[in-house]
């Protein structure tokens, strides 16, 4: 298998919303380009596609991560081509090797580790310096971290209560959360029952992604007390910043697995309008939200189970 080959096949572990993969990949000779495939676009949720744009530029930062641990020089170009909007990126390898980087390293043997943890987490707090680190990781990739403060908590929760109770009454939304969380094998893609959380009493609520049905996990008899929830955010909404922003969530999610942190994103409260303008005010109003992030510690608790991924054959297109 070629490099670029490997990092496409790689990238398939990125997170996605509803994991519905929204990319496809073309490789000619020594470039690979990222498109988006608009058609696997959450449309009750996701009208302008801002989620479908962090989803595939999460997939964009797994394959130069797993590039950059090979010891490949890449040149990357977002958005190169104004006539061909779903041409989302051009990766180019460089001809020459250059020493694998050993925190790409790190990061790329966090891929098939990370996974959306929908439990509580534990009352062990995540350390200050930890925090210091995912955001200086976020800046260095074009966005922002805004640490939710203790005071802060309780917006976010009624943001988010809110913005959920509002989803659940739209019969748009109940028909798309049945057809992700129904999906036939073959498909590779929607969330497992298996792997949602049933309700409960948490901190911020977690989206329930099963209303008719049964989710698979407990929320455990921890409450998340030390969890710290984050609210990753930039300078703009056009799609090059959320393409960067999706960049700046695989990297946040993948140093936190590698620190050892367990990870959910939430982004219902990023959905509806009123929540989302609650949760720009949590900013002062200097960014535009994209997506809260829970992180946490989870001690002992049993493996996720699996969730599945699309054929590489769907997803990746070798042109000869
Ligand atoms: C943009 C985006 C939004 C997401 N929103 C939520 C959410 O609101 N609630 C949730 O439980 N998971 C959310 N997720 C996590 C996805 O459901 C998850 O990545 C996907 O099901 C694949 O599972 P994995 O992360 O364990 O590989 C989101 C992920 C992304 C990238």
């Amino acid at each position: 298998m070629t490099p670029l080959e490997d990092a496409a096949r790689v990238s398939q572990h990125a997170p996605s919303v509803f994991n519905t993969q929204p990319w496809a990949w073309r490789i000619t000779g020594d470039t690979l380009e990222l498109f988006a495939e608009p058609d696997r676009r959450v449309d009750s949720i996701d009208p302008d596609g801002r989620l479908l744009l962090l989803s595939c530029g999460a997939a964009l930062h797994h394959t130069r991560v797993a590039l950059a641990a090979a010891g490949r020089a890449i040149s990357v170009e977002r958005l190169p081509d104004p006539a061909e909007p779903d041409l989302l990126a051009r990766v180019r390898l460089g001809e020459t090797t250059v020493p694998p980087d050993p925190e790409a390293q790190r990061l790329a043997a966090a891929i098939t580790r990370r996974r959306t943890d929908r439990r509580a987490f534990d009352d062990r707090p995540v350390a200050e310096a930890e925090l210091t680190r995912l955001r200086r990781l976020v800046e260095s990739e074009g966005a922002y971290l805004h640490v939710v403060r203790p005071e802060q908590t309780a917006m976010l929760a009624v943001s988010t209560e809110l913005a959920a109770g509002t989803e659940l009454e739209d019969p748009a939304y109940r028909a798309d959360l049945h057809h992700w969380t129904s999906r036939p094998d073959f498909t590779g893609d929607g969330v497992p029952p298996a792997t949602a959380v049933q309700p409960g009493l948490r901190r911020v609520p977690i989206r329930n992604f099963t209303p008719d049905g049964t989710a698979g996990l407990n929320a455990g008899v921890r409450h998340d007390r030390g969890a710290s929830y984050v609210v990753l955010f930039g300078a703009g909404d056009q799609h090059a910043d959320l393409l960067r922003g999706g960049e700046a969530l695989s990297a946040l999610l993948l140093l936190a697995t590698a620190d050892g942190l367990a990870t959910a994103p939430l982004s219902d409260t990023i959905e509806v309008a009123w929540p989302r303008q609650l949760l720009r005010g949590l900013l002062a109003g200097i960014g535009e939200p994209y997506l809260v992030i829970r992180l946490g510690h989870l001690s002992a608790a049993d493996p996720l189970p699996p969730v599945p991924r699309r054929d590489p054959r769907d997803v990746i297109t070798i042109v000869d």
